[in-house]
């Protein structure tokens, strides 16, 4: 996690990925991500629920597991891992917070990241540092809790652009590693950089974040409604379907399979 530091204080980019399996993990460290995250939007990527609520503690231990695997099998083993702490899995007691937390630490995770920055989640903040798990926090809009907000796009008037810089101050006062900021009006996450000495990662947040992080099945063309702010960088979602339609077509006509494959 240290590297992330380090490329902001050199005026160097940072790029994120959030994915969920072990071969996309490896193909991001040999293409050059900084740190990977396994974020809890597995629940409406890939296991089709509508959010990030119904994602518990062993789908993502389960998935921490595998990403730690794809990095640790390619070149760039070093690749930090950061995982996502699911819904109402830091809001109860301390013992629980804990061994939430060692859970996805003890898959290979080196960071956990928590929404918010109410007090129950400075507390957990608090705890998790204390056992050694360094912090990304999350703020802006947050799928955890998208229930409280009316519009996606957060910090675009005065005030509430000047409470998200003081939940960002807070949580780096807390001790955090970096803070991703998701649907924050550009000019109000370019404050809280400007502002902040660890990086931002931003998420439909402007030019001006330290990094940013897109979805992996987004910033492949895999998703067949991506959000506004994500930019496919390929159309995985045609080749794939194309690749489907020609093996049924293949089997259909018994073109599949030829001698060598038998
Ligand atoms: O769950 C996730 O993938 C995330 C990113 C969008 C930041 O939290």
């Amino acid at each position: 996690m240290r590297a992330l530091q380090e490329r902001k204080d050199a005026g160097l980019r940072i790029a994120m990925i959030s994915l969920y399996d072990a071969p996309s993990a490896m193909m991001c460290c040999e293409a050059g991500a900084d740190v990977l995250l396994v974020g809890d939007s597995l629940g409406n990527v890939v296991l089709g629920f509508e959010g990030t609520v119904p994602v518990n503690l062993e789908d993502m231990r389960r998935h921490t597991g595998a990403v730690v695997r794809g990095v640790r099998a390619s070149s760039r083993s070093d690749v930090p891992v950061v995982a996502d702490m699911p819904f109402a899995s830091y809001h109860g007691n301390a013992g629980d917070i804990v061994s939430a937390g060692a859970t996805l630490m003890r898959e290979g995770a080196q960071a956990l990241k928590l929404e918010g920055s109410g007090e129950h989640t400075l507390k957990a903040v608090e705890l998790l540092l204390e056992v050694g798990a360094p912090i990304v926090g999350h703020l802006g809009f947050t799928p955890q809790s998208s229930g409280r907000f009316k519009h996606i796009t957060q910090g675009r008037d005065a005030g509430s652009a000047q409470a998200m810089l003081e939940a960002s101050l807070r949580l780096e006062d807390a001790g955090a590693t970096a803070i991703v900021l998701e649907a924050v009006d550009a000019g109000a996450a370019a404050t809280i950089t400007g502002r902040l000495s660890i990086p931002t990662i931003g998420i439909g947040a402007g030019a001006e974040c330290d990094g940013q992080v897109l979805v992996w099945n987004d910033l492949t063309g895999l998703t067949l409604q991506p959000p506004p702010f994500a930019k496919p960088f390929a159309n995985a979602r045609q080749v794939l379907a194309q690749a489907a339609g020609d093996y049924v077509s293949a089997v259909h006509s018994r073109a599949f399979p030829e001698p060598r494959q038998s």
